[in-house]
């Protein structure tokens, strides 16, 4: 008799922090013998790799869960997980608000998924959130793309945003050591991976809490160190890093960026509000004059650099004069790509407990007038793309046009053109930009490079 494989599903929601985690878990599935499925409904493990960082995010979370625990109801073999954010934040109460869960795993815990569910294996309903020394990754990553990878190389955040739940769900920092960091850079070379992404939630932190510092006490691992040292890693063609927090942007990263070949001009620093009593409020610890002169610096050394940054609007006491600060931000920077935000209020942070909340219409009133601002100074950036030849890191077929293949230019603006997809993958050839949209391009090819 065969025994047909047992299938696992994972949906993944929020940043890429937990798009990294999702991939370490199924790859830890896989080594057990799990195959992966698309369709939650055919899966024999269900997991939820959730975000918690609006509160329509975490609804969200709870409507598909909902489903799958009528399921479970049907079909009592069935494993239900729920990992990240959401898992971290709930703790046991999830498991009141959903009986039917066999798991609740905290971000931190990621790794130790297969020992986790051993014991749920065995029998029993497993919470795993209490704080612990994130282990070093021994697992191989199922990853999404083949060109193009993830490394974490700080996990959590030690700012105290007044907005933000991110260090209540993931823990304080924790640097990977560089030595680490480079060992899986150079496995990704070998298997032919040509670019990355270095993650952290607040990345400009890197190895604050790593040992050692030089003669003059400056921290001995920094960022910019990191970037030296990982920059010739064979075969990684391309290298790129988010997200940073302006506060601690510093020149010598920037001129490192310059310096350095491998690592593109894009920057991801959200400024989260244009006006200064509201950053304060934010406990942000910078000013709009500071930002503006970070985005002045970037540009004064690499003046073609790909701006983009995250925004919130309707912070508690935020007044219409405040807001216009920040549209006035946005129009003066010029952003490739602004993500915007109705402020949340998130159980367990200062500001959720302030009295002076704003009402949604105002919040919404206010968030779709910076959105449009944004697509057209988003249309405005693009314009500089035409006719220029960009180089273009080829990933995927273009899901709309087979006859194209996408990929992402330096900047990061993702590029459609004709071409082969066998042929193309994985290589960076030059495109010649015929058409350009407020965030994509589409160009015709011109040489390998
Ligand atoms: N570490 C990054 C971003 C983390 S969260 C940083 O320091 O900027 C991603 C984005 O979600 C934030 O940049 C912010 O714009 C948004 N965000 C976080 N908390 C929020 C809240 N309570 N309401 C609305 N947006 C929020
Ligand atoms: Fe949240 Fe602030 Fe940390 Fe970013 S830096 S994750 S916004 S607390
Ligand atoms: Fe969401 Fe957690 Fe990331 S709350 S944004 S998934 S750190």
């Amino acid at each position: 008799m065969t025994v047909s494989p047992r299938r696992y599903h994972i949906t993944t929601f929020g940043c890429q922090m937990n798009k990294a985690d999702s991939e370490r878990m199924a790859g830890i599935l896989e080594a057990l013998n799990f195959e992966a499925t698309e369709d939650p409904n055919l899966a024999d493990l269900v997991l939820y790799n959730t975000c918690t960082i609006r509160d329509n995010a975490e609804q969200k979370v709870y409507s598909y869960l909902g489903r799958q625990a009528k399921r479970k109801q049907n079909d009592p073999n069935l494993i239900l997980a729920v990992a990240g954010c959401v898992a971290q934040q709930e703790g046991e109460s999830l498991l009141r608000r959903v009986p039917e869960l066999d798991l609740v795993m905290g971000p931190q815990h990621a790794n130790r998924l297969g020992d986790l569910l051993e014991q749920v294996f065995s029998g029993s309903q497993v919470v795993a959130t209490e704080p612990v020394h994130i282990m070093e990754d021994i697992t191989k990553p199922r990853r999404d793309s083949a060109v193009s990878a993830w490394v974490n190389v700080i996990y959590g955040c030690n700012e105290r945003c007044t907005y933000c739940v991110v260090p209540n769900v993931r823990g304080v920092e924790q640097s990977r050591t560089p030595e680490a960091i480079r060992a899986e850079m150079e496995e990704l070379g070998r298997q032919g991976y040509k670019e990355v992404t270095l993650l952290g939630q607040n990345i400009d932190a890197y190895g604050r809490d790593l040992p050692g510092s030089t003669p003059e006490g400056r921290h001995l691992h920094t960022l910019t160190d990191l970037l030296y040292f990982v920059h010739d890693v064979p075969g990684i063609e391309r290298i790129r890093f988010a997200t940073s927090h302006p506060r601690y942007f510093t020149e010598r990263l920037i001129r490192a960026c310059q310096e350095l070949p491998k690592v593109c001009e894009h920057f991801h620093i959200p400024f989260q509000s244009g006006d200064n009593e509201i950053l304060k409020a934010m406990a942000r610890g910078y000013t709009h004059e500071k930002y503006r002169r970070i985005i002045d610096k970037i540009r004064h050394y690499m003046p073609d650099a790909a701006i983009s940054a995250d925004a919130i609007v309707g912070f508690p006491g935020e007044t219409e004069e405040q807001f216009q600060n920040t549209l006035k931000l946005t129009a003066d920077i010029g952003f490739d790509i602004l993500n915007t935000a109705a402020y949340s209020p998130r159980p367990g942070t200062p500001a959720a407990d302030w009295e002076n909340q704003l009402s949604d219409e105002v919040k919404q009133d206010r968030l779709q007038r910076l959105n449009h601002l944004v697509s057209l100074k988003a249309a405005e950036r693009s314009q500089r793309y035409a006719n220029r030849v960009e180089e273009v890191l080829v990933e995927e077929q273009n899901p709309k046009d087979p006859t194209q293949v996408m990929g992402r230019t330096r900047g990061n603006r993702l590029t459609f053109f004709e071409g082969n997809l066998q042929e193309l993958k994985g290589k960076t050839v030059s495109v010649e930009i015929s058409e350009v949209r407020p965030f994509s391009l589409t160009g015709r090819v011109l040489a390998l490079v």
